[in-house]
């Protein structure tokens, strides 16, 4: 099992959240600890300039170039009675460097400060300033200003303060901190199951469907929802079960025929062979009158003949619907297959006391003309076996939009309605009892229905209203050259 879409979800999101989070918190404080660091700057500034300003002009008279002790005391208490209301710490050096006053205290006199650089620059008469991380992890800022008498360097302003840094920010806010980072990824991870659930459902959907399918309920179809490539993947699905589902029934369908076809054959196999046997072990056991044997003999060679004629009526059947588009086709005029047919039944048409009369005429067609002769002949002898004597089967040929017709009607006894249906199949007989003794195995339309498919024709049987049957076979007409 691979990494559920939650998971990786949930990744994908900790991943971009935490990494923005963490960028934009760092590029803020950045800048709020740089602001910070500016505006105490801009504000130490100031204030050594008005010390240095205030000294040179209040303490340090003409030609004075250094400040004296007692100058010093006195700016000493001014800037220790100010103590509690100034910001920073001030200092006040000497002209090498060293501490003469110190708002911190007395302790801080006669410390050498002359190796820093803002207070070398300051010595040198410029401005100086610096920031250095102080122990507590604040940061400290240091601003060196000259003291002038008369264009020269007497001291130096020399003023300090500390202000936060992002280290004691979020030392300051650690337990808020916390709090709002176990907020955010709680936040993260509902965000991240919703969104799972949400993006996951069409394709959980998906899989169930799939599953049930392949589990053997084909009737089950996947809802086509969510974005557009888990609907097309549901459609796609859906047309594929349709399709599986279509194939299934069809192979199920084909199977079955399969097994009636074989069942039928054998049954009718079995009426022929009995008859044979019979006949056959009555002759072995002798003392068997002349003429009764003669009878059994008969009855061998008809049952034997029955017998040819369905195996040869089988292989008819499997050669046209095995051959694919393999016949010979050549032009054909349906008249003279009507007349030939007739004439081959001949002999036939006189036993049964029936006439069969060709009619009209009919466009050439392209087919094969004795395959196209078996299915007229098949339909007419049909025609005059179930017709009582003396009638007449009307074999009429005519034109229909652009078609060739052959229309075969009888005056016989026309065909059960519920057995229309299934006329064409194999080995089917409206009246077995009746039929069955008239000595059809039920092929003879299923051949015909083979060649007329073969010919891309159809046909088609029905009721006449006056009595009696027709047969229409309809050919695609072969229309001449001009
Ligand atoms: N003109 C018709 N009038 C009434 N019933 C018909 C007619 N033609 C066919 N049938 C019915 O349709 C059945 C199937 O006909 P089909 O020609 O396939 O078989 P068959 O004639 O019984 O046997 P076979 O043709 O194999 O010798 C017949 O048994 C018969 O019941
Ligand atoms: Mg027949």
């Amino acid at each position: 099992m691979r990494t559920p879409i939650r998971t990786r979800l949930l990744v994908a999101f900790l991943l971009v959240a935490v990494t923005s989070a963490a960028g934009l918190s760092y590029y803020f404080l950045q800048e709020l600890e740089s602001f910070a660091l500016r505006k105490l700057e801009e504000r130490l500034h100031t204030q050594s300039r008005l010390i240095a300003e205030l000294v040179s002009s209040a303490y340090l008279a003409e030609g004075d170039s250094a400040i004296s002790r007692g100058e010093s005391d006195e700016i000493a208490r001014a800037l220790q009675a100010a103590g509690p209301d100034i910001i920073s710490r001030i200092r006040l050096l000497d002209g090498r460097g060293v501490a003469i006053v110190d708002s911190a205290g007395p302790d801080g006199v006669d410390v050498d400060y002359s190796h820093l650089p803002e207070v070398e620059k300051a010595l040198a008469g410029g401005y100086g300033a610096a920031t250095r991380a102080i122990d507590d992890g604040r940061v400290g800022i240091y601003i060196a200003e000259p003291v002038l008498a008369d264009g020269i360097i007497v001291g130096v302003t020399y003023s300090s303060a500390s202000t936060f840094s992002i280290l004691t920010l979020l030392d300051a806010y650690r337990l808020r901190l916390v709090v709002v980072v176990v907020l955010f990824i709680i936040v993260t991870l509902v965000i991240t199951e919703v969104l799972a659930r949400w993006l996951s459902r069409p394709l959980r959907e998906l899989s169930d469907a799939a599953s049930a399918f392949a589990g053997g309920d084909h009737a089950v179809r996947a809802t086509p929802m969510g974005s557009r490539e888990t609907r097309q993947v549901a459609e796609a699905l859906n047309a594929m079960a349709d399709e599986v589902e279509r194939m299934l029934v069809e192979l199920r369908e084909e199977e079955r025929a399969k097994t009636r076809f074989v069942s039928d054959v054998s049954h009718e196999l079995r009426t022929p062979l009995t008859a044979v046997r019979g006949a056959a072990e009555t002759l072995l056991d002798g003392d068997v009158p002349e003429d009764e044997a003669r009878r059994f003999l008969e009855t061998i060679v008809r049952e034997s003949e029955r017998l040819s004629r369905l195996a040869n009526d089988l292989l008819t059947l499997q050669r046209i619907e095995g051959a694919t588009g393999e016949l010979p086709l050549r032009r054909v005029s349906l008249k003279v297959i009507a007349e030939r047919a007739v004439e081959g039944l001949q002999p036939l048409l006189d036993i049964r006391e029936t006439t069969a009369v060709v009619i009209g005429e009919s466009p050439a067609v392209l087919g094969d003309p004795d395959r196209l002769q078996q299915v007229v002949g098949n339909l007419i002898d049909n025609a005059s076996r179930l017709s009582p004597s003396g009638s007449v089967v009307h074999v009429e040929l005519a034109a229909e939009n652009g078609q060739a017709i052959v229309r075969i009607t009888d005056e016989g006894p026309g065909i059960p309605e519920d057995a229309l249906p299934h006329l064409f199949d194999r080995f089917f007989r409206a009246q077995p009892s009746r039929d069955r003794l008239s000595g059809g195995a039920g092929l003879g339309l299923a051949i015909v229905s083979a060649i007329v498919k073969a010919h891309a024709g159809t046909i088609e049987a029905a009721n006449r209203a006056e009595g009696g049957s027709v047969f229409t076979l309809r050919l695609p007409a072969l229309h001449d050259e001009p």
